[in-house]
């Protein structure tokens, strides 16, 4: 039959207990409060007892089990320090694996045409996300009822005074600011984040990038421009890729031009990714307006130049048939994965 004295005696020798491995708390564990354990068998013998002692050695078995708990927690906590030593220096065990990250498709597309026309000799210029209409529209020659200056197309920060704030919706801002502190010659490609008020969907989203292209000096030509965008493409999508250059209007650029690629999946003989035209669109370009030369403090009877600018999700969606936007945006580690092997 169960005595006080039991339960103190055990009181005694749980605050007595001193462990020199963490075997031996493993060990007090087992004895204590294991299947077959002391303080484990005085509750087996506690429901036989006799119901008016019941009270007083329910709370003092419960305070044994309590006791006995938190010591074994505490000399397990003292050995923690040890334990994480020994791993550290068991050179035998296996290395703990850790996951490894992927770069973002769109940084890969990115620096590949930072890295191309850095071998073209062009610099890599930056601006501010936030910029004024000046930057964004009236230096590049937009005219005031222009419709991408828009409410619907433009998100404004603060569209009252004569310089509205907003998010840019093109990176050929960069453009300007460039010729604003530069003189020619000028070469430089601006990568960056632009922001156009639109609905998300498989093929537009409010958020994209870009990357702006600028090459301002003496004589150059309509010929040079098209010579860099054939050795862009072909280094981008491959030697046999050809390009093919449609009439088109830009309010910075006279002449101006879209762009097109022949469609590397069907070679040019018509597909359901190029709609059967053999052709993809891959960006704009044309001769900088002397008005926008101007504008920036340059003078457009010594200097002409050419600008493009395309999307680097465009040019990621060609180069790896992904044929939603919203992949690049969701960040689905699945998606992000599969770009784990691109250099
Ligand atoms: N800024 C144009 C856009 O966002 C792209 C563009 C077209 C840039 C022609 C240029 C250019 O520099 O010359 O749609």
């Amino acid at each position: 039959m169960m005595e006080k004295k039991d339960i103190e005696q055990l009181f005694d020798r749980i605050d007595k207990f001193t462990a020199d491995k963490l075997q031996d708390v493993e060990d007090l564990r087992v004895k204590l409060l294991g299947k077959k354990g002391e303080i484990t068998r005085l509750f087996d013998e506690f429901r036989t007892i006799q119901p008016e002692l019941k009270r007083e050695f329910g709370k003092h078995l419960n305070e044994l089990k309590t006791k006995a708990a938190e010591k074994i927690e505490s000399l397990r906590e003292s050995f923690a320090d040890i334990v994480e030593k020994d791993t550290l220096t068991d050179f035998t065990k296996p290395g703990d694996m850790f996951e490894l990250g992927t770069r973002h498709p769109i940084s890969i597309v990115r620096a590949e045409i930072l890295d191309i026309f850095s071998r073209f000799g062009f610099a890599v210029a930056e601006g501010p996300e936030i910029e004024d209409d000046w930057h964004v529209f009236s230096a590049l020659n937009f005219p005031p009822e222009h419709p991408a200056r828009d409410m619907q197309d433009t998100f404004f920060i603060n569209p009252e005074g004569d310089d509205p704030i907003l998010l840019r919706t093109h990176t050929s801002s960069v453009q300007v600011r460039t010729m604003e502190r530069q003189k020619p010659p000028i070469r430089v490609v601006c990568p960056g984040r632009v922001f156009r008020n639109e609905a998300i969907s498989a093929r537009a989203h409010c958020i994209f990038h870009q990357v702006e292209g600028l090459y301002i000096d003496k004589n150059v030509s309509f010929a040079d421009l098209k010579q860099a965008i054939l050795l862009f493409v072909q280094e981008m999508f491959g030697p046999q890729t050809q390009i093919r250059m449609r009439p088109s209007y830009f309010p910075f650029t006279e002449p101006s031009t879209e762009v097109d690629i022949s469609c590397n999946i069907c070679g040019g003989k018509g597909c359901n990714i190029c709609k059967g035209t053999g052709w993809l669109e891959i960006m704009g370009a044309g001769m900088v307006d002397p008005n926008v030369l101007e504008a920036s403090g340059i003078d457009s009877k010594e200097y002409t130049g050419f600008a493009f600018g395309m999307g680097i999700e465009r040019i990621a969606m060609l180069k790896w048939m992904v044929n939603d936007l919203r992949h690049y945006f969701e960040n689905d580690v699945r998606f992000l994965r599969e770009f784990q092997s691109v250099k």
